[in-house]
This record gives structure tokens, C-alpha cells and sequence, in this order.
């Protein structure tokens, strides 16, 4: 595990600060939603993400501990650029999730990695999102549940996972096949 940056109070005020810059913001996770996926990525060294957008989920993940490979094929500005000690552990690839993603991935390190899903949210593209990362991830964070396409994907995903569905504004979905004491199984 790398070690924890002391910058979470910090990157709690960056979030109003840079939502304030409507015209370049596209999508941010909350600030509820970022801590809960701060909580699963501190489980692991390694994280993955489909979908950078400004960079801030990408941010929270460093904060917590992990080196993160970040893809996006829209290159936009980075408010990880702010902080310099989360910048040297995240590498973003200008490319999309399925092309990149066999470059930077690999049997050594699959067992230390979660990755987060927060593409495009319509069911095809989510399908293959997920179809990209599930050969390599034993967990999976989706953003935007209340988007039907990732809702349907994650309801389509084998009862080897453990699934949580997390009612926040936008929704969190949790898929896993460890018993981890924030994965609990879904009810539906
Ligand atoms: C909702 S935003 C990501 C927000 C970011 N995860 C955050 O919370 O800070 C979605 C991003 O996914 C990107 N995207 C769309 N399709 C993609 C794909 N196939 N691979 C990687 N990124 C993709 C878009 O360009 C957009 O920037």
C-alpha cells in the first residue's frame, strides 16, 4: 500500500471551488460518493478507471493510498495538477478503457487492483466497459446507477459477485467477489 497523502480536508473544499467552473466540469462524483470510493479503493494498491473527466475520483483514489491509471480519450484539465504528491502516482492514458486497458494491467498486479466504471451510461457502453474489466478486477465500482443502462448491467452481473446498489444522487454500484465488510449482498 502506498502511503495515505494528508490532503482529504484539502480536496473536500476543491470540490465547490472547481464545481464552480461550469463550463469545463463534466459529471463530478459528490463529495458522499467520492468517500465511498475512497473507502473500497484504500483496500487495494492498484487503481483502475474508466473514465477521467477532470480527474477527481482519480484524486480521491491517490489520496487513499493507491497508484491509479486513469483513461479517458478526452483530455481535459486535471485538478489532481493542484497537488502535486497525488499527481506523481496517477497516469492518465488518452485512450479508451478497452484499448488501454491490456497495456497497463497484468497478472502480477490483478490480485491488488479494484477498478471504477463512470463512462458513457447507456447500457451498451457500460456493457462493454464491464465486459473490459471483468477478465482482471474482483471488484468493481460503476458510477451513475440511476442511469438505467448501468443499473441493467449491474443487475446482469453473475450471483458470483456480492452486489450493493447505493442510493446516492447519482448512484454507486458495488460489485465484488470478496466478502469485504463494505460489500454486502443486494436484496433484489
Ligand atoms: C462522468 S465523466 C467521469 C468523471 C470522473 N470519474 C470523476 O468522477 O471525476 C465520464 C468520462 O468518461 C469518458 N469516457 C467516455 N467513454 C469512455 C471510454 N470508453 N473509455 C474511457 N473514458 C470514456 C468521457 O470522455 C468523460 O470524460
Amino acid at each position: 500500500m502506498f502511503e495515505v497523502l494528508p490532503i482529504e480536508r484539502e480536496i473536500r473544499k476543491e470540490y465547490p471551488k472547481a464545481a464552480g467552473k461550469k463550463s469545463v466540469i463534466r459529471r463530478w462524483m459528490t463529495v458522499d460518493e467520492a468517500y465511498i470510493l475512497a473507502g473500497v479503493a484504500k483496500e487495494y494498491d492498484y487503481f483502475f478507471e474508466c473514465g477521467t473527466a477532470n480527474g477527481w475520483s482519480a484524486l480521491w483514489a491517490a489520496a487513499v493510498g493507491c497508484k491509479v491509471y486513469t483513461f479517458d480519450p478526452v483530455d481535459r484539465w486535471k485538478v489532481y495538477e493542484n497537488y502535486p504528491e497525488a499527481e506523481e502516482r496517477i497516469v492518465y492514458i488518452d485512450s479508451t478503457w478497452a484499448e488501454g486497458l491490456p497495456q497497463y494491467i497484468n497478472d502480477e498486479i490483478k490480485g491488488r487492483s479494484c477498478c471504477f466504471i463512470d463512462g458513457e451510461h447507456d447500457y451498451q457502453n457500460a456493457l462493454s466497459d464491464w465486459q473490459a474489466a471483468e477478465p482482471w478486477f474482483d471488484t468493481i465500482v460503476f458510477h451513475d446507477t440511476k442511469m438505467g443502462g448501468v443499473l441493467r448491467v449491474v443487475f446482469s452481473i453473475p450471483d458470483t459477485y456480492y452486489k450493493i446498489v447505493i442510493p446516492t444522487s447519482r448512484g454507486i454500484g458495488i460489485v465484488s467477489k470478496r466478502r469485504l465488510p463494505w460489500v454486502i449482498p443486494s436484496l433484489e
